[in-house]
This record gives structure tokens, sequence and C-alpha cells, in this order.
């Protein structure tokens, strides 16, 4: 495992520097692999030595460097110690590296690997609230709530997989005065019997021709002004059909969060908070906070210098509560109702402010715990199309990428063997789709599109699954060669000790991570790990191999594969086994 490597390290720097393993640990890092080249185990930096003053940060980087490299004594487990540029390279016995990363496959620990690394001693457990997704009833499901509920799926997993307690919430948008257009339009454009036979569609269409409406007809805005007014009043009525409309749309998004593979532990709403909210607008003013306006709404004054540079409104001038309003309400119910640890909000970078708005004014509501909140921004998708259009729907996207991905694979002969290849097809779609939208950083814009994204041999989610499928059929082809023990020292050649040395970095690359909520190291670690299994697919054949080669392989083979499943599923992909 890294983690006996990297504490041996540590451990013979700290005899040297007379430090403590621990304080040692964050200056090594696993090395990045290079094909084709020779590259060390493990590096030292001196400069993260100086910056955290174990060794003095005056004086010549460079004599530093050479002066500690020298001072470092080889043994039979790290085997070469150089001085690079302000760095220490560390090369390890070769076939101990082999014993050691494919020890844990050997005991049916696979999907621990790499999982009780001493880098995570130092990261806070505890509960963790992810709330993503979080879709608008009767309105699009556009391309921004298909990255949340991805991004968002992701951080629970990885949440999740180091230890934490992980409430997985989404909250709907199920209020607001588009409730009392559609209320109030449903008598008029609505039916029943289409409500139950497509309900988001119905919805939608509804939505979409009050709104047109209310534009020009005034009677149609003071109906909807009324049935919202009947909403806040709780009368059945009123409250009878939004409920029907909520949990309708509730049991559609269900179906296709199943689809992506996707579940929730709450399904929340801003509806739940309309009396909270006015609770916090009482809170406020009792503690001074809240400030009238001169258009009559109710502000919370966020400037620095207090001279209402930068405001927030919390209250409309006729007495009703806004977005944000609800979403502190929000906040301060989930923290008592859940004790949260942290909790994190998945949206888009446009809500980046109402985030920032949102974190302030709990605090100067006295809510430390506020500090732990954080809003996990991401960039804009353009383009999202479907051969039919603009995307309105999830389920279009899903069918889109599934019926792209079947076509694709009818084009291959090894499809016609497939019990179920929709099922195959769907997931790998996905796969493409969470790739796509994973590799760069969130907060970039990217340009949507259906052709790169499904390419069998780009950096795609298509040619993960490829690698998936492809190991899982050798281990099907070799069943009953593969052994309990196998000769480590048979696996000496450059190509697999370029995946051996890439599977070092696997704990590095989760704890990198969880430090910034970035999915793109994960996806370009496992991208980089099929491109060196293809290598070694060609290059280290199992059959034809003598017995004990076979073996060794193979155990290499099957270490690797179930790294790469370990990884997908955190990324919320599920691994196919043919394809
Ligand atoms: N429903 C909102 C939208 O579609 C996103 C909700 C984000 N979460 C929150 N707590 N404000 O824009």
């Amino acid at each position: 495992m890294a983690c006996f490597f990297r504490r041996r390290i540590a451990a013979k720097l700290g005899r040297t520097l007379q430090q403590s393993e621990e304080a040692l640990i964050p200056a090594l890092s696993a090395a990045p692999v290079f094909k084709k080249q020779q590259t060390a185990d493990f590096k030292l930096s001196l400069s993260t030595l100086r910056v955290s003053g174990i060794l003095p940060s005056s004086g010549d980087i460079q004599l530093q460097t050479e002066d500690l490299a020298t001072r470092l004594k080889q043994d039979s487990v790290v085997e070469d110690i150089s001085a690079g540029r302000g760095v220490i390279n560390f090369r390890v016995n070769r076939t101990l590296l082999a014993q050691k990363i494919l020890e844990p496959f050997e005991n049916g620990e696979d999907d621990k690997f790499g999982l009780n690394s001493e880098l995570f001693n130092n990261l806070k457990r505890g509960t963790t609230l992810v709330e993503y997704s979080s879709p608008n009833i009767a309105k699009k499901f556009h391309a921004g709530h298909l990255r949340s509920t991805i991004i968002g799926n992701f951080i629970a997993n990885l949440k999740q997989t180091l230890g934490n307690n992980v409430i997985r919430m989404n909250y709907l948008g199920d209020w607001g005065m588009q409730f009392g257009l559609l209320g109030a339009g449903f008598s008029q454009f609505g039916s029943q019997e289409k409500l139950k036979q497509n309900p988001l569609q119905h919805l939608f269409e509804v939505y979409v021709q009050v709104n047109k409406e209310a534009e020009h007809n005034e009677n149609m805005r003071l109906a909807a002004r009324d049935f919202f007014r009947q909403l806040e009043q709780h009368e059945s009525q009123a409250v009878s059909l939004w409920q029907q409309f909520r949990e309708i749309t509730v049991d559609e998004y269900q179906h296709v969060y199943k689809r992506l593979g996707i579940h929730f532990d709450i399904y929340s709403g801003e509806s739940f908070h309309q009396d909270q909210a006015q609770e916090v607008v009482h809170q406020l003013q009792s503690r001074g906070l809240l400030k009238t306006s001169e258009k009559g709404t109710g502000v919370v004054d966020l400037s620095p210098t207090g001279d209402m540079s930068s405001i927030c409104t919390v209250l409309r001038s006729d007495g009703t509560t806004l977005y944000i309003t609800r979403d502190i309400a929000a906040a301060i119910d989930r923290r008592e109702k859940h004790r949260f640890d942290e909790m994190i909000y998945v949206t888009d970078k446009s809500q980046a402010n109402h985030f920032h708005q949102l974190f302030q004014i709990l605090l100067a509501l006295g809510h430390s715990w506020a500090d732990r909140c954080q809003h996990v921004p991401f960039g804009l998708v353009q383009g999202m199309k479907t051969r039919s259009g603009e995307v309105v729907f999830l389920e279009d996207v899903l069918d889109e990428a599934r019926a792209r991905m079947l076509h694709n694979m009818s084009q291959s002969k090894t499809t016609k063997e497939m019990d179920n290849p929709e099922d195959t097809a769907e997931k790998v779609g996905i796969s493409a789709l969470i790739v796509q939208d994973f590799k760069g950083p969130l907060q970039s814009d990217y340009k949507f599109d259906w052709d790169r994204m499904l390419q069998a041999q780009g950096d795609t989610g298509v040619f993960l699954q490829y690698t998936h499928a492809r190991l899982c059929s050798l281990m099907r082809r070799n069943e009953g060669i593969e052994a309990v023990a196998f000769n480590p020292s048979l696996l000496l050649e450059q190509t697999s000790v370029s995946i051996l040395q890439h599977l070092l970095r696997y704990d590095e690359v989760l704890y990198q991570s969880a430090q910034d909520l970035q999915p793109k190291h994960l996806v370009n670690f496992l991208l980089k790990l099929c491109h060196l299994i293809a290598s070694a697919h060609r290059e280290l054949p199992v059959r034809g191999s003598p017995q004990d080669v076979a073996q060794a392989r193979l155990r290499l083979f099957s270490g690797a594969c179930s790294v790469l499943a370990n990884g997908m599923r955190i990324l919320g992909i599920t691994p196919v086994h043919k394809m």
C-alpha cells in the first residue's frame, strides 16, 4: 500500500531531521507516472519543509536538498535516494512495491484500497449534509440542474467513502408566485388525465401557457395572486392541488434519478419553510438587523461600513418572503434537525452571491456554524440539445444518451452477445455525460458535445467503461488460473511498474478531491490508469505465458480493475462488465 512506503520514508526522514513522522507526510507525494520513462516513486518537496518550518527557509534551497539527500541512507525498502531540483527522489524496492500494492486485493478488501491511508487522519469526519439537484416544479430541468445532480452525488459519494455520515438532500423549488400561476392556470388549461399520463410534460405546458396568458390578461394575474394567497393561508383546496403537483413531480423525478443511480434521503423544498421564514424576519428585526428601504421592502445591510451600499432584500413590501428568506430558515432548520458538521450547496456560479449573503446573514444572526457551510459553484453548459431540440426534461437527455450509445454499440460485434444492451448503453451513456462534465474545473463553462463525449478512444466515459469491461472479460476468460499467492518479482517490467506507481497515487488523489471538492483529479487519474492498462494489455499477455507469470499479471490486472471500479463508483458511474 502507498501508506506503507510513505510511512517508511517519513520515518527515515524523521530520524534524520528529529521530527515526527506525521509532520513529514504532507511533504511527500507519489510521483506522477510518465509513459515509457522511469520515474522515482516518491518525491519530497523541500519548499514544503521550509514553509512548515522543518527546515530553515533561508539559504540556498538546492544546497539544502543535496545536503539532506546525502544524509539519508538507503535500505532494503528504500533502495535509491537522489536529489533533484528542490526535491528528493525515492525509489523503493520493486518486488516489494508489487507485493504491497497488490496485497489488499488478496483478502477481498478490494473496495477498501487506499482508504485507510494516513493522509485521511486529519480529515474532519462527522455529518455532512449535501444539497443538490433541487429543480423547480413545473419549470424546466435545465443543464444546471443536471450538473448540480451529478456533482452533488459525487461529493456525497466521496464524503461517504472517506467515512462521513452523509445526508443527501433535494431542495425543491416548490413555492412562490409560480404556484399561484400554476394553480390558477390549471383550472383553465390543465387536465387531470394528462397530469396522470405525463405529469412533468403537462405541468410544464400549463405553466408556459398560463405565463403567456398572464402577460396580457389582468384577470389571470389577479387569479394567480389569489391562488397564492390561498396557499399561503393554507386553504385546503388550493393546498391539495399544490400537493398533488408536488407528489407527482417527486415520483417522476425519483424514476429518473434511479436511472442515474442517484437517490436522496430527504426531499425538502422551499414550501417547508414559508412560516419559519416569517419567524426569521422577526429575529432579524429583534436583533436590529432589519431595515426598511425607500421602496418599503425589508432589507439587511451587509456593507462593511453600514452605509447600505450592499443590501439584501428579505421581505417584499406586501409582507411576503423571498427565496433567500426561505434559505435562511431552511439552513437553521436543517442544523436543528440534523446537527450537521458541514453543509454543502451545489448550484451554478450565478448563485454565488446569494450563498455569500446567506452565510453572512446566518453569521449575523449568531449562527457560527455558518462558517462550515459551503457553496460549490459550477459553470454553464452551452448547447445541451437533443435531436428533437432544446432539453426541457432530464429524461430526454438520458434517453438521447442511451439511444446514441446503443447506435454506436450496434456497430461493434460484441454487442450481440449482450443480455441487455439497452441497460449497458444507458450506463455507458451516463458515464459519458459525467466524464465530459467532470474533466475540467467545475467553475469553467463548457460546450455540450454528444459526438465528442461518446468517442470510444478519447478521454471519455466510454473509454473508462470499455477498459473496465475489457478487464472483466480478461478475468472471465482466465477464471481458475488466478491463485491466492502470486510472485511479485514477476512484475518488474516498466509497464507493470508504471501501473503500480500510478496506484500509489490513489489516496493522494482522493485527498486532493476532498480538499477542493473537484472531481477532475479523480477523473484524470482514472483516464490515465486506463491508458496504462491499454499498454499493459498489449505488452503483458496472460494467455500463452508461463503459469506463474500469467498469475502475477492477472493479479495486476484485477487490482487495477478494482481501483478503476471503485473510482468510477465515487464519480457516480456504474461500471459495466460487458460491452
Ligand atoms: N431551485 C433552485 C434553482 O433551480 C436551486 C436551489 C438551490 N438551493 C438553495 N438552497 N437555494 O435555481
